[in-house]
């Protein structure tokens, strides 16, 4: 089966893609490059277009079976400073890419969603059945692209899958590809930039957040699970009912913990200073996955410290890459 995997040149989306290739499937990855990295992609085809140009997709999506959609803009902060970059590209490009898949004979596709769809939630452990009210601009695009897909999938006989995915981090146990983003917001590489003096200190922002030592607390999934659930959401497309599904573990970890974990795997101490708190950053978001494991039979399987190790091994790779 042929998939055709949609910002595939990025971090979650190339690990989808190798996840695809080793169960078996023939990803091919389309990607602009924007954020994306031509080296992420080595070893599949890659072909360099943007979701905005439904003519160049045409022929594309009438070689494959599926779609994976990855592509989008993902940062919190700049979505609050720019909402019409986010909204352009997660909305309005993404129901171009969305239309041109109805023109096809594809009917199956799978997207990124992200737990900012539910804002501050009411409970945690986080069930998919929580209301959606997210608290900034980059959290509003996922949910009406999740609309758009929840009209156009009873409507037009489209099977989807909004994967609602909590922090993704680690990289590939082969140590070939992982996390490049630039900038780096997220906490595991941002706290490798500061061991490395990359940064003068990791910003803990805020430590009075009603938690056990007063940090965040986020479920962290390691990208290679994130990205088997992919394949496993696509073989249960095949018979299943279209789903929104939380992919996390359903453990959460504060930052004060990552750091240690970090300072356990590594060896080495996190320079880090405290922040004030971040506007809209809730205390604490963590999966509920039980409906992952029904339906998908999906369970996160690798640890905090693989996570750790994995992401430290990419790390450290690029550094010499660049020397
Ligand atoms: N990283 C996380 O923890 C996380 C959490 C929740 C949801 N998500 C979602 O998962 C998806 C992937 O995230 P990521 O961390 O891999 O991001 P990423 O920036 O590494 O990958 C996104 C890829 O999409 C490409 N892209 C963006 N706009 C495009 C366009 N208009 N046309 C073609 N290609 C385009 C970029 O070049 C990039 O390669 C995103 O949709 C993101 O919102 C990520």
């Amino acid at each position: 089966m042929n998939v055709l995997v949609v910002g595939g040149a990025g971090y979650i989306g190339s690990h989808a893609a190798l996840a695809l290739k080793r169960h078996g499937y023939e990803p091919v990855i389309y990607d602009n490059l924007g954020a994306g990295h031509a080296v992420l992609a080595q070893g599949f085809e890659l072909i360099v277009g943007d979701i905005s140009d439904a003519g160049k997709l045409a022929p594309i999506l009438g070689r494959v079976d599926a779609v994976m959609h990855f592509a989008a803009h993902a940062y919190v902060g700049e979505s609050v400073i720019n909402p019409r970059k986010y909204f352009q590209n997660n909305v309005l490009d993404g129901v171009t890419l969305l239309n041109a898949v109805l023109d096809s004979k594809v009917r199956k596709f799978i997207f990124s969603s992200s737990c900012a769809v539910y804002g501050v939630p009411a409970k945690v452990p986080m069930t998919e059945d929580l209301p959606r009210v997210p608290v900034n601009p980059y959290g509003v695009t996922k949910l009406i692209f999740e609309q758009a897909l929840e009209a156009y999938g009873p409507a037009y006989g489209l099977g989807y899958m909004n994967l609602r995915y909590f922090n993704a981090a680690g990289a590939d146990e082969s140590g070939t590809i992982g996390e490049m983003h630039t900038p780096e917001t997220h906490l595991i590489p941002s706290a490798f930039e500061a061991i490395r003096g990359q940064r003068p200190a990791l910003e803990v922002f805020g430590d009075k957040y009603p938690t056990p030592d007063g940090t965040c607390v986020r479920d962290y999934i390691h990208v290679t699970d994130l990205a088997e659930a992919h394949v496993l959401a696509l073989e249960y497309l095949a018979g299943g009912i279209s789903q929104a599904v939380n992919l996390g573990t359903g453990h959460g970890h504060s930052v004060r913990e990552i750091l240690s974990a970090i300072k356990r795997v590594t060896g080495r101490e996190v320079p880090s200073r405290m922040a004030p708190p971040r506007a809209g950053d809730p205390p604490e978001l963590v999966a509920d996955p039980t409906r992952a494991e029904h339906l998908l039979h999906w369970k996160a399987k690798r640890s905090l410290d693989e996570i750790v190790a994995t992401a430290w091994k990419w790390d450290e790779r690029m550094r010499m890459a660049k020397k």
